[in-house]
């Protein structure tokens, strides 16, 4: 095993900082033996702060509409073979009734940049849903918004906001991107939601089209940074109705391991394994729990869209019912030894802060 790959992890527990050339250096070094040694470490970490918990989220996909097209999306505007839907504010508050009982007190808003939703119509919804359960978490993903929307769904009610950055280079960006987006608006999104007050979650794709050793390390040292409260952090899988349908789709094992310096570098940050890691690897969620995610986000999207909101292919749980995949979760989370709690799982202080 590398020696100067396990300094370097060491150095990362201790300092929980790394210049840019050492980060480079860490994703270089991914190895099986690196990964186990990393994710070795990311499990104490995690259970200083967490214990035995895994928390849970309820995604709820209100609607696939999109004005965007960012090139490895499913649901892209241009993809015309998309069908597209939208939940109404009824069928929203109906999946919540029934994931509070199942048990969730987080529910995930997740949708495309829908112009339909505007300011009002959302906050109506997120104002009802916690009118309905005060002692739930609203979070919502639904792309990029304005200063003021972003603030005035927070007064709404809204807790958390999760809006991956993609990317941290902006010319990898502007590979993934049409030529109308723009690496500034998403950085400039994610600071007006931490300026505002909400929880915020970034990520990126793992093995994105253009991808290289460096263009994580910058991801990393830019979830060192902005120290995100929540990151997503998912393999990239081709959707054959996008330009990117010939590339091949980001590991399970390089996914996880960056999961373990991710939690390594800042130990009480939320990070779910999630259904893309799931559907890369039939086992990819429970390895993400052992290299140090702490949350799962089962689907609780009615039956009938569940197999439109598809973002890439082959996506698991798109045939089941919400009932049967928390059912199927809570058993994968089991076997690895976690145990699903039963609260809106907010982030923890880490220890220094205590
Ligand atoms: N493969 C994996 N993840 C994807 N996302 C979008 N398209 C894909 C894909 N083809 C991710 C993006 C987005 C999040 C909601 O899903 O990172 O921010
Ligand atoms: Fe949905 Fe397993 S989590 S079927």
């Amino acid at each position: 095993m590398s020696a100067e790959i396990i300094n370097l992890i060491d150095k990362l527990a201790a300092d929980r900082s790394l210049s840019l050339d050492e980060w480079s250096a860490a994703v270089k070094g991914f190895s099986p033996d690196t990964a186990a040694y990393a994710a070795q470490i990311a499990l104490e970490k995690r259970r200083e702060i967490y214990g035995n918990s895994v928390y849970i989220r309820g995604l709820i996909e209100i609607s696939n509409v999109c004005k965007n097209d960012c090139l490895y999306c499913g649901i892209r505007k241009s993809n015309k073979k998309c069908e597209r839907y939208r939940l109404s504010k009824a069928e929203i508050l109906a999946c919540c009734k029934e994931g509070y009982a199942l048990g969730f007190r987080t529910f995930v808003l997740q949708g495309g940049e829908d112009p339909y939703y505007t300011d009002e119509i959302l906050c109506d919804i997120v104002h009802s849903i916690k009118a309905s359960c005060a002692d739930c978490a609203v979070t919502l993903g639904m792309g990029e918004r304005g200063y003021e929307s972003f603030k005035r769904l927070f007064y709404a009610g809204a807790d958390r906001y999760l809006l991956r950055h993609e990317t941290a280079d902006e010319t990898h960006y502007r590979k993934l991107h049409p030529e109308n987006m723009s690496y500034k608006a998403r950085m400039a999104c994610l600071d007006a939601l931490r300026d505002i007050g909400y929880q915020v979650g970034c990520g990126m794709m793992v093995g994105s089209p253009y991808q290289t050793a460096e263009h994580l390390a910058r991801d990393l040292k830019f979830i060192e940074t902005f120290s995100p409260d929540m990151c997503g952090i998912g393999p990239f899988i081709p959707h054959a109705q996008t330009p990117f349908r010939d590339f091949k789709a980001g590991g399970a094992e390089l996914t996880c391991y960056l999961l373990s310096l991710v939690r390594i570098q800042k130990p009480n940050i939320l990070l779910p394994a999630t259904t893309a890691l799931g559907t890369v690897d039939p086992d990819g969620r429970e390895k993400g729990l052992l290299a140090g995610a702490n949350v799962v986000m089962p689907n609780l999207s009615p039956d009938g869209v569940r197999g439109k909101y598809l973002l890439y292919d082959n996506k698991i749980c798109t045939g089941d019912e919400a009932a049967q995949c928390v059912k199927c979760l809570a058993k994968r989370v089991e076997k690895t030894g976690f145990q699903i709690v039963q609260n809106r799982g907010d982030i923890k202080k880490s220890k220094e802060q205590n």
